[in-house]
């Protein structure tokens, strides 16, 4: 069967009603689109899992900050339901910022209802250089449980902070949707998938890569025995170009999010950098 391409919230609804009368197990893949091979993981992952896959594409607007990327974000819609097709997925749900929030709520976020995670979890790494970024990721991920009502929900490491803060609120606000973490993919030279790659030149993408490489060399310290952030956390910076504008470098525990001075199993070591303009994140978990 050919991908479904839904824009309505209303339509969506009642696909799901129509799935629900005969106990059918739904797949949720959130995505902004401009679909790559991190993207088929998960929906590869939901296919095995689920007997309808729903991968929602929409470009948050109330996630980007005003002098984020959100007007030259990548779009793709006809190559994207052209992988979605091949993947076999049921639905696209692809509505509009207008049919997601209304007129008015895009002029004013000030007339949206928010979902607010607690603060120690949104504002520090990339929340702190992206004020108000995870309010909007928990709201409009909110929103897309309540209209495709998920069983499963699936989610990549590549945004581990995101993996996090949605396990969270999916917790604290008892929600009926269980969250499947995926593992980060990579391009052949290591580099973590991300749409926003496309923004790299060839020259960005050589210094880009020495992220992964920092990440690996502290991978490789570690099961050598040291696990002192301080020695890690120089080594990184000794590996990271010189041309990369790094916006942190962190070591936190997994389970509670909480900073660790020496890395155990389950410690989060997530870097954010800019290579030109381009914001770059990636994470290797212990
Ligand atoms: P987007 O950046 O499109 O990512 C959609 C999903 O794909 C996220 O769960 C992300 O972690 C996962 N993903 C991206 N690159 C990956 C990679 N290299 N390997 C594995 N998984 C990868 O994240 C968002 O969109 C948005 O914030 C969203 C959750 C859709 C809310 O708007």
């Amino acid at each position: 069967m050919e991908t479904l391409l839904v824009n309505n919230i209303l339509q969506m609804k009642e696909i799901n009603k129509n799935w629900k009368k005969s106990d059918t197990i739904v797949g949720l893949v959130p995505t902004m689109g401009a679909l790559h091979n991190g993207h088929a993981s998960l929906i590869k992952k939901a296919k095995e899992m689920c007997n309808k896959v729903v991968v929602s594409i929409f470009v948050n607007p109330i996630q980007f900050g005003p002098n984020e990327d959100y007007d030259k974000y990548p779009r793709s819609i006809e190559k994207d339901k052209i992988l979605c097709n091949e993947l076999g997925v049921d639905v696209i749900f692809s509505p509009t910022p207008i049919e997601m929030y209304g007129e008015n709520v895009i002029l004013s976020n000030n007339e949206l209802s928010f979902v607010c995670p607690p603060y120690s979890i949104v504002d520090c790494m990339c929340g702190k250089s992206r004020p108000g970024h995870f309010d909007g990721v928990a709201t409009v991920v909110t929103k897309l449980f309540n209209i495709v009502k998920p069983d499963y929900a699936f989610f990549g490491q590549k945004d581990a902070q995101q993996l996090f803060i949605i396990k969270k609120f999916v917790k604290d606000l008892n929600m009926d949707v269980k969250i499947i973490p995926c593992p980060i993919i990579r391009d052949v030279d290591g580099l973590a998938l991300s749409s926003r790659n496309t923004y790299l030149s060839e020259n960005e993408r050589k210094i880009a890569l020495t992220i992964p490489k920092s990440l690996k060399e502290i991978k490789n310290l570690y099961l050598s025995g040291i696990i002192d952030t301080g020695i890690l956390f120089d080594t990184a910076i000794s590996i990271l170009d010189k041309n990369i504008e790094l916006d942190y470098l962190e070591f936190r525990d997994f389970n509670t999010f909480k900073k660790v001075d020496k890395v155990k199993e389950n410690t989060l070591v997530a870097i954010a950098a800019k290579v030109g303009k381009t914001r770059l994140i990636d994470n290797e978990i212990l």
